[in-house]
């Protein structure tokens, strides 16, 4: 396994092994009113985040968990290294596996920002993190953000079975429980259609690109295409297809193994649209077509997701 990878899973498993030691409520915490994973987040971490000066040039990919941030981040990631190597001759430059961070920017330690703010551009980050909690310097230095949607229907149940399956996260005994916990904000990282809204007064900005789960499940090409064009990177038709194709599911959950180590069937589960037909109750459809109605209908983040063809019945 790369020495990169491996600091990664090591955070994994040092999170599972420790909330195997932990009661049920003591697995999330709260701040600024909303819950995190205490066995990845931490007060000191979210304190020292206002260290990090962000840069015009920084890549952020921000998205709910369970809306496909590591297939996306997958994606990122390849079109950076191309980047690179087409910028400079990366085998000579600094050692990479001293550089690497943990991926999501809320998770690691308290120092991690002060080493990330000595890294070179361009610098690659994942959040699940609300805006309002980012560090200010993101939106005043418009650091250019990738904002992932996925259907709310889809990341409840995605979310559900994640949540059973690892144990930093509390447990649910039914799909009933966790339907009623995500519609009443108990979840990890808030409640999601408050997620949407927040974010949803940044969907227009220059430095925002807004990217749905089923656009680009529907034409992975195109949209591999217009996050390379985004973050102008130019691609060759062979750098485009190879970028596709490690990004698919069916390789990502052969590869899952060595890039997330035991847990790698919990991330790559089915990969498809749609999979909540099999757990919705017809009052869970009516409780979430309101919820969607009241908050995002007819905002700019709502009129992408296309509730219309992936949240009806
Ligand atoms: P399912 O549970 O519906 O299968 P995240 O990475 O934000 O945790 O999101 C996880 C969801 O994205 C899971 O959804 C997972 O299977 C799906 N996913 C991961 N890699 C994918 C890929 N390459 N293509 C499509 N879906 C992918």
């Amino acid at each position: 396994m790369e020495k990169s990878r491996k600091k990664f899973t090591d955070i994994l498993d040092k999170a599972v092994a420790t909330a195997n030691t932990m009661q049920c409520d003591e697995l999330l915490f709260s701040y600024k009113g909303i819950l995190y994973p205490a066995t990845f987040c931490s007060l000191e971490v979210f304190r020292a985040m206002e260290s990090f000066e962000a840069r015009s040039d920084d890549i952020i990919l921000a998205g709910y968990p369970k809306s496909g941030t590591n297939w996306v981040g997958q994606i990122l990631s390849d079109l950076v290294a191309i980047f690179e190597k087409k910028m400079k001759n990366k085998e000579s430059s600094v050692n990479d596996d001293e550089l690497e961070e943990f991926p999501y920017f809320e998770i690691g330690d308290a120092r991690k920002y002060e080493r990330m703010n000595k890294l070179p551009s361009p610098r690659l980050m994942f959040t699940h993190l609300l805006p309002e909690i980012l560090p200010t310097s993101v939106f005043k230095n418009k650091a250019k953000i990738l904002l992932l949607i996925r259907n709310p229907k889809d990341v409840a149940t995605s979310f559900y079975h994640f949540s059973n399956a690892i144990s930093p996260f509390p447990s649910y005994d039914t799909w009933d429980d966790f339907f009623a916990a995500f519609m009443t904000k108990k979840m990890p990282w808030g409640c999601y259609f408050e997620y949407l809204s927040a974010w949803n007064k940044y969907a227009a900005a220059e430095n925002v690109m807004v990217l749905s789960y089923e656009e680009l499940k529907e034409n992975p090409v195109q949209g591999v295409k217009n996050i390379a064009d985004f973050f102008g990177i130019c691609l060759t038709e062979k750098e485009l297809q190879s970028v596709v194709e490690r990004s698919s599911f069916q390789s990502m959950k052969k590869n899952s193994q060595k890039t997330h180590g035991a847990l790698g069937n919990v991330f790559f589960r089915k990969g498809g649209v749609s999979d909540w037909k099999n757990l919705f109750s017809e009052d869970q459809n009516e409780k979430m077509d309101k919820a969607f109605d009241k908050h995002i209908r007819g905002t700019k983040l709502g009129t992408k997701l296309k509730y219309e063809i992936y949240c009806k019945v």
